[in-house]
């Protein structure tokens, strides 16, 4: 059995420690924020947060997440600032890759304030959207980045 906490809620599995994490999440916690979207890291769909660094949970093993705190997109309520700001700029278009998106830029702002342009394109490069939504994506990543430097402020 291997123990560890989603969302603040502590959990365990009893599947075999090499079964990914993201099938964790999805089958047997019924999270299904997370999305599969290529399986072998490269797209960006399954990415959750492990010990506040993004991580694609397509790749990951159950036996790595022994001990460790996760967070998925259902942890940020729908009042992160960055969803409100997706939600302000109508950001997604069929939403496939939005959560993972979401859960990438994230640990962008959580660690820079006032990201620039530059740093936005080069942190969320290695997520894909094949509706091609980059242009609402890298905007939304500032506003989101506004409205959590506004709300420190208050
Ligand atoms: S499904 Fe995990 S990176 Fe594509
Ligand atoms: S909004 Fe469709 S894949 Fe990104």
């Amino acid at each position: 059995m291997i123990e560890f906490t989603v969302n603040g809620q502590a959990v365990s599995s009893a599947a075999e420690p090499d079964t990914p994490l993201l099938w964790i999440l999805r089958d047997e916690l019924g999270l299904k924020g997370t999305k599969f979207g290529c399986g072998i890291g490269s797209c960006g769909a399954c990415t959750v947060h492990l010990g506040g660094v993004a991580t694609r949970s397509c790749s990951i093993p159950l036996s790595a997440v022994s001990g460790r705190d996760i967070t998925t997109i259902e942890g940020l309520d729908g009042k992160h600032p960055l969803q409100q700001a997706w939600i302000e700029l109508q950001v997604p278009q069929c939403g496939y890759c939005q959560s993972g998106q979401i859960m990438q830029a994230a640990t962008l702002i959580a660690n820079n304030a006032s990201p620039t342009d530059e740093e936005v394109v080069t942190h969320m490069n290695g997520n894909l959207c094949r509706c091609m939504a980059y242009t609402r994506i890298r905007k939304a990543v500032h506003r989101g980045a506004e409205i959590a430097s506004e709300g420190e402020g208050s």
